[in-house]
């Protein structure tokens, strides 16, 4: 059995892929989950997260992946994510709003509600943690759904950091990872002014060479989940002192 077992929505690409390809700890199993594939050093658990039905498929895994166990450390890091439909609302397409909603607000509140159920009676660290973004408070038009997903995760982990710490144990927190050099970044910047007016300042940060290797932003996750900060932060990436 492994010391740590480690699952990571989105580990197919961007972020997650880069946080399951520099787990920092020896002996530790990565569960992804995505519908693509995260390539052959990570198990994979292929689920469209934006489809209600697949979420107690991953309650399932965690239950089962947990049952016996007897490491030292448990964490799901919930990086899935998507700024699709991008554009204002009202003038979208209501099924991609919805896929949005779900994807972006529904299913990590769900699934972090059936990870803490999971591993609630185990004695090993635990840490749950959410990928947010500076659109949750920054008014970006374009971004709607993708900023209020985030705004409510970001009070969620507020409310369940505070239960946790009263009873639980489980370290719930929330990061926003800066302006990281993701196929995300790549989907804004193709998108036409009128649909995201803020598309130049994307461009701008590109060109100055302002986005971050998102293996660097990993090594930074780990080192801040390993350092560890008050259960229920919502933490800029940027403002840590972290190598
Ligand atoms: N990049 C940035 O500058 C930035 C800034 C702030 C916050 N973030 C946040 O960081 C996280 C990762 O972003 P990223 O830039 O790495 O994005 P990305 O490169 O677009 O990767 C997104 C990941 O989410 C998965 N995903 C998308 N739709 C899914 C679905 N319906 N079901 C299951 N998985 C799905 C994708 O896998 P499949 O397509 O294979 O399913 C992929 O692995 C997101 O939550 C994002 O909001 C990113």
């Amino acid at each position: 059995m492994a010391a740590s077992l480690v699952w990571i929505s989105g580990a197919s690409g961007g972020i997650g892929q880069a946080l399951a390809k520099t787990v920092p700890w020896d002996d530790t199993r990565v569960i992804g989950i995505s519908r693509g594939h995260p390539g052959d050093s990570i198990e994979h658990l292929e689920v469209d997260l934006a489809d209600p039905s697949t979420w107690p498929v991953v309650g399932a895994s965690f239950r089962r992946e947990l049952e016996g166990f007897g490491g030292e450390h448990v964490v799901f890091v919930q990086a899935a994510g998507t700024i699709d439909p991008m554009g204002f609302a009202a003038e979208v397409d209501s099924e991609a709003y919805l896929r949005n909603v779900l994807l972006n607000s529904a299913a990590p509140q769900v699934l972090g509600q059936l990870f803490l159920a999971a591993v609630r009676s185990l004695s090993a660290r635990r840490h749950l943690v959410m990928l947010t973004s500076g659109a949750a408070r920054i008014v970006y038009p374009g971004w709607s759904s993708y900023g209020a997903g985030k705004a409510a995760l970001d009070q969620w982990v507020r409310n369940v950091g505070d239960e946790q710490a009263k009873r639980g144990g489980v370290q719930v927190l929330s990061v926003a990872p800066g302006t990281v050099d993701t196929a995300m970044q790549g989907r804004l910047r193709d998108t036409p002014e009128a649909d995201f007016p803020s598309r130049q300042k994307f461009l701008d940060l590109r060109q100055q060479g302002k986005l971050s290797d998102p293996q660097q932003v990993a090594g930074r996750i780990w080192g801040m989940i390993d350092r560890g900060v008050n259960n229920g932060s919502v933490v800029d990436l940027r403002n840590l002192d972290l190598p």
